[in-house]
Order: structure tokens, then sequence, then C-alpha cells
């Protein structure tokens, strides 16, 4: 019997050391096959996601016709780039 608690013991210690490991990196494109694009809902998409520290957003888009920057509304809607260093 202290053999079959031993084994139970160390599928328990196997558990939870392997588990959190297997969920430090996720790899999510954004929009799936969508991808990054325009007219689409990343709100809902992201919405029941949770994202990490570590996590990797893939933007899958046509080179030349979308991109990927933080701006404000007005500067999406005029399509205006941020530059470097202003
Ligand atoms: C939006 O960002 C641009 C560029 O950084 C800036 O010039 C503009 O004042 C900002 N507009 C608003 C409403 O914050």
């Amino acid at each position: 019997m202290a053999f079959f608690n031993h084994i139970m013991v160390v599928l328990t210690i196997f558990v939870v050391v392997l588990l959190p490991a297997t969920t430090i990196a996720t790899e999510y494109v954004v929009g799936d096959g969508s991808g990054w694009t325009i007219d689409y809902d990343y709100q809902a998409w992201a919405k029941n996601k949770h994202f990490k520290v570590g996590d990797t957003l893939v933007f899958k888009y046509q080179q030349g016709e979308h991109n990927v920057y933080k701006v404000n509304a007005s500067s999406f809607a005029s399509c205006t780039v941020p530059t470097p260093g202003t």
C-alpha cells in the first residue's frame, strides 16, 4: 500500500510541476483565419482569451496593406504611422 501511495505522491508532483510549464507560452494568431485586417471584431476575438507575459501574438497581413502600431483614434482614421522620436 505504501508503494501505491508513493506513486500517487510522485504523480501529483509531476502534475503540479509540469502543468504550469505547458501553459507558459501560447501563440495566438490575431483574428485566427481572418488575420490582421479591418472590419473584424478583435475585441470579441480577445474577449475570452487570457493573455500572459511570454505569449506570442502573431499578426498576419499582406505586406504593404496593413501594419501594427499603437495609435489613437484620429491617427487610426487618418492612417498616420507614429514616427520615432517625435
Ligand atoms: C493622436 O496622436 C497623434 C500622434 O501622436 C497626436 O498628434 C494627436 O494629438 C493625438 N490626438 C488625440 C486626440 O489625442
